[in-house]
């Protein structure tokens, strides 16, 4: 019987308000809409001593959803802690208002403070009106933390200083950028950026790594190790249940192609028992960029980086 602690990704819808060029989203055939049922299935399935932080996100747009405001107060009073990520444009200051102390951290995404990129990047939306609302989250929050989500994109990077100048100068104190461009569904090899360059980065401009977001602590990610056959970091500490209800195989299935079960059925353990004895999906792992990422010297050294950013408190 497995003991770690993972993280669950939940996905309130898979429609989104943009069209952004790194974003696979377009492999899912049948873009949907989290049922209330489901949505209430899946807060009986999380509970703390599986699951150490349930983040809303997904592959669309949380706060596009015809129930936002519902589904937001759903999550007041649940035991578990709850993040959410979102590209900030529908966040005016009622919703941030109605956010405040239902979430532990809201992520905003944003590319670029240079208007041609933040176009380019983040297709469809209004930079104005996304710049506005961070500054309104950031005056606004009490309870909830703000942090901000930089894009790896390569074009994003030569106005990068710039970006973190203006966030800084708002307050934002945290900000997050992933070291990989993740090649979800092989659809991204053009736009591959090393990862040692995007972690030297990370560490030039003291940004925060994502990819310690998923870890609980060292204890887990050995558990994990341990407990699973097919050895993928990425894959065994999260869980991600799409807008269906369905437990995907892994994160990076974009496609919702590869269900393990659905909430209505299965448990949190169950669906992580059933996972551990699975091997690799070759249609999904062979052209995965993370696949071999970890291996226990790499498990090491983010063991080691994950242990002091615990210690500076960080907590994104
Ligand atoms: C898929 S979006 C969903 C939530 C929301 N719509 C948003 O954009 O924040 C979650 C995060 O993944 C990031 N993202 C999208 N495609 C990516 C890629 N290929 N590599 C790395 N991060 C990516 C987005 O910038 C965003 O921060
Ligand atoms: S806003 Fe988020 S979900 Fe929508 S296209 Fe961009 S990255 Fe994808």
């Amino acid at each position: 019987m497995s003991t770690y602690r993972i993280a669950v990704n939940v996905e309130w819808t898979s429609k989104c308000n943009a069209l952004c060029p790194m974003c696979p989203r377009d492999l899912i055939e049948n873009p949907m809409l989290m049922k209330e049922q489901t949505w209430r299935q899946v807060l009986e399935r999380l509970s703390p001593q599986d699951v150490f932080r349930a983040v809303i996100a997904g592959y669309g747009e949380p706060t596009t959803h015809t129930k936002f405001l519902e589904f937001v107060d759903d999550m007041r009073g649940h035991p578990l802690r709850f993040d959410m990520v979102s590209n900030g444009h529908q966040l005016d200051a009622e919703r941030i208002r109605h956010l405040d102390g239902a979430i532990g951290l809201l992520i905003i995404s944003f590319s670029s403070i240079d208007p041609g990129v933040y176009k380019r990047v983040h297709v469809n939306l209004d930079q104005a009106r996304v710049m506005d609302n961070i500054r309104t989250a950031q005056k606004l929050f009490k309870h909830t933390q703000l942090a901000i989500s930089l894009t790896p994109m390569p074009e994003c990077l030569p106005s990068l200083p710039d970006t973190i100048a203006w966030l800084r100068a708002q307050g934002v104190e945290i900000l997050t950028m992933s070291p990989t461009l993740y090649n979800r569904g092989g659809t991204l090899q053009a736009h591959e950026l090393a990862t040692g360059k995007l972690r030297q980065m990370i560490r030039q401009y003291r940004l925060h790594s994502q990819e310690l977001d998923f870890i609980p602590s060292v204890r887990d990610v050995f558990q994990q190790w341990r407990s699973n056959r097919f050895k993928c970091v990425p894959r065994n500490v999260d869980v991600f249940i799409s807008a269906s209800g369905d437990y995907l195989y892994c994160y990076n299935d974009v496609s919702h192609k590869h269900p393990i079960g659905n909430v209505a059925d299965l448990g949190i353990r169950e669906v992580l028992a059933k996972r551990e004895g699975m091997a690799l999906i070759p249609e999904l792992c062979n052209s995965c960029n993370m696949l071999n990422r970890y291996g226990a010297k790499e498990l090491v050294k983010t063991g080691i980086s994950y242990a002091r950013t615990k210690l500076k408190g960080v907590s994104a």
